[in-house]
């Protein structure tokens, strides 16, 4: 199974963003070959689009996932209201909450401890600054970043471990991970989440994001290292996003 996930970020307005989830609707009509396709758009228009989404194989996802399950935490949604919300997803640790935000591994860890006490199924995003990468020292802030989340979590063993590795420099920069990273930065976040979780092989799904595009999806989506991608910028587009789509389909019938 691929997954393409769609992350609008803090853009889109209600209406607009029913629109482009009829869009989405639209895009996998009729299709057979086709990927886990999750849309995340802004905590505004959840409800409206879950309302949307509701006789589609589509599902709803959140940009993030508040660290308790209710109380005092102004500004934060609970798990329990995201699923009261209609949604299946939550992102969590993306780097823009890492960076702007100042969400730290504690934090980000403790948002996703609150998610697993739900049926929200996390996407654990990762990803090194280009700083890191310039000295050589991706994998070990990749494994700071996996160690702080996963170790002694309750990963309910139904659900798929979810990662998207998505390196900080080829966020939104219009220039993705060559394929030669992405294979090797996946390979290693399998093997060390596996070491750290104990989660069977066939749970962990690793995803790559940063620029992903219509016209690289493909040639990342072939590999069976990459078991999806985490789409910004093109998410909003529902001519890339199609685009995008079709690829995973691509590569899916490919497979049959
Ligand atoms: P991008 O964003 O596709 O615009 O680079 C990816 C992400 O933030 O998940």
């Amino acid at each position: 199974m691929k997954y393409i996930i769609g992350n609008w970020k803090m853009n889109l307005g209600i209406r607009e963003s029913v629109a482009l989830a009829r869009g989405v609707i639209r895009v996998l009509r009729g299709k057979e070959a086709t990927p886990e396709v999750v849309i995340c758009p802004p905590f505004t228009a959840l409800s409206e689009v879950s309302k949307t989404l509701a006789r589609s194989r589509i599902k709803l996802g959140a940009q993030n996932c508040g660290p308790g399950k209710s109380g005092a935490f102004t500004g934060e949604i609970s798990p329990n209201m995201l699923l009261d919300a209609g949604c299946t997803y939550a992102v969590i640790g993306h780097s823009e909450r890492r960076h702007f935000f100042g969400e730290s591994n504690q934090i980000v860890r403790e948002r996703l401890t609150a998610t697993l006490k739900t049926k929200i199924i996390p996407v654990l995003c990762v990803g090194e600054p280009q700083s890191e990468r310039n000295t050589g020292n991706e994998e070990n802030y990749v494994i700071d970043q996996l160690k702080s989340a996963l170790e002694n979590q309750d990963w309910p063993k139904r659900q798929p471990l979810l990662i998207a590795y998505e390196p900080v420099w080829a966020i939104g920069s219009k220039e993705s991970a060559t394929i030669a990273q992405i294979l090797a930065m996946h390979t290693f976040v399998r093997l060390m989440t596996k070491k750290i979780t104990g989660f069977p092989d066939q749970g962990i799904k690793i995803l790559y994001g940063g620029s992903v595009t219509p016209d690289n999806a493909y040639e990342f989506l072939r590999e069976s290292e990459v078991d999806g991608v985490l789409v910004g910028g093109a998410s909003i587009s529902i001519r890339k996003f199609e685009a995008i789509v079709q690829s995973a389909g691509d590569v899916i019938s490919a497979q049959i």
